[in-house]
């Protein structure tokens, strides 16, 4: 017998403010035109004033209970994956925790930056497996609006604020990839590009810094190591690239989505694409995504969905699941 971590539940929350490309035409030498062609981006959700990470990891956190028909009395865990917290501690998770009114269990962040999400799916997947936890609540959350430059036209257009969260519970598996829920992950990080992507100086209480980065390097790495890290985790797996019913990569780049799933050998129509509506959400960008794409109907049960993300680390990775 094998044990399986299932997607229960999905979902997501955005904040009202939606701010079109043409926005920074006013505030920076920018162009809707520019940044449409280079990233993919048309638009992204803003936080209001006083609307935190923790706020919207509990309103995602709430819309996927929903989802799966169960009560935060059934959840024994919980992990946000966030590099945007309210405070430097306690964690947003714990926070969570208090704002659900959750009071038994545990509660703990990840911050692995962009591939956050796919970091924390995996923790929750070893908490299962390990009999640590039943049911685990996984969150992606962030306020990347502000860590923004408003005066960088090359990273303050590119980002946006949200949350997605996502439910997993044991199950018992046959083994096969035939199985429902987790099959197979691969994470990797390689602190040597620190540089490439980071928040400078400051601590993160609200006088923190801003972030930096090199997206042309960044680039350079995105397509090959997300198709290997993809492809590693689909042979632990055991799964080809023909047997997959949806990638839901990580939303920063339409030209990275589209050379990764190029190179993964599948075809767009299989991809979920939502950068041009949220921008890159970090961490909240693929429970986002898988939200939007399990209410539009195209993810359904017993699909084969392959997820890969890379961000500041640099650390990147893939989770391969049936829903
Ligand atoms: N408007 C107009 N021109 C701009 C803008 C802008 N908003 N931003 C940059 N430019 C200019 C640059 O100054 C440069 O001008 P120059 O040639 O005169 O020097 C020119 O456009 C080209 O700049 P590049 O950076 O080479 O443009 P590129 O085609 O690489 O696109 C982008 C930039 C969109 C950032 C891309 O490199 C990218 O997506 N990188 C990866 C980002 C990513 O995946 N990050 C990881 C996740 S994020 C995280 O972990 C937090």
């Amino acid at each position: 017998m094998t044990i399986r971590a299932v997607v229960r539940g999905i979902g997501h929350y955005l904040p009202e403010n939606v701010v079109e490309n043409a926005a920074f035409e006013k505030t920076l030498d920018t162009t809707d035109e520019w940044i449409r062609s280079r990233s993919g981006i048309e638009r992204r959700h803003f936080a209001s004033e006083g609307e935190t990470t923790s706020r919207m990891a509990v309103l995602a956190a709430k819309a996927a209970l929903d989802d799966a028909g169960m009560a935060v009395s059934d959840v024994d865990a919980i992990v946000v994956a966030t590099s945007t917290p309210d405070l430097t501690f306690p964690s947003s998770a714990s926070m969570v925790q208090a704002q659900l009114g959750m009071e038994r269990g545990f509660a703990f962040d990840v911050q692995a930056v962009c591939a956050g999400f796919v970091y924390a799916l995996a923790n929750a997947n070893a908490l299962v497996v390990s009999g640590q936890a039943d049911r685990v609540l996984v969150i992606g959350a962030e306020t990347f609006s502000r860590i923004m430059d408003w005066k960088d036209r090359s990273t303050s257009v590119l980002f946006g604020d949200g949350a997605g969260a996502v439910i997993v519970e044991k199950q018992d598996g046959t083994g096969q990839s035939s199985d429902r829920g987790i099959l197979a992950t691969d994470l990797n990080s390689d602190g040597r590009f620190k540089d490439l992507l980071y928040v400078d100086g400051g601590t993160s209480t609200g006088t923190t810094g801003y972030l930096r980065m090199q997206g042309n390097q960044v680039f350079r790495h995105a397509v090959e190591k997300l198709a290997a890290t993809a492809q590693t985790a689909m042979t632990r797996a055991g799964v080809t690239h023909d047997e997959v019913d949806w990638v839901v990569p990580h939303q920063a780049n339409i030209r990275i989505i589209q050379g990764t799933a190029k190179k993964m050998n599948v075809p767009m129509e299989k991809v979920i694409v939502t950068v041009q509506n949220h921008g890159n959400t970090s961490a909240a960008s693929i429970p986002l995504a898988l939200s939007v794409g399990k209410q539009s109907g195209k993810l359904k049960t017993g699909d084969l969905i392959v997820t890969e993300a890379i961000g500041g680390g640099l650390a990147w990775g893939s989770v391969v699941f049936r829903l």
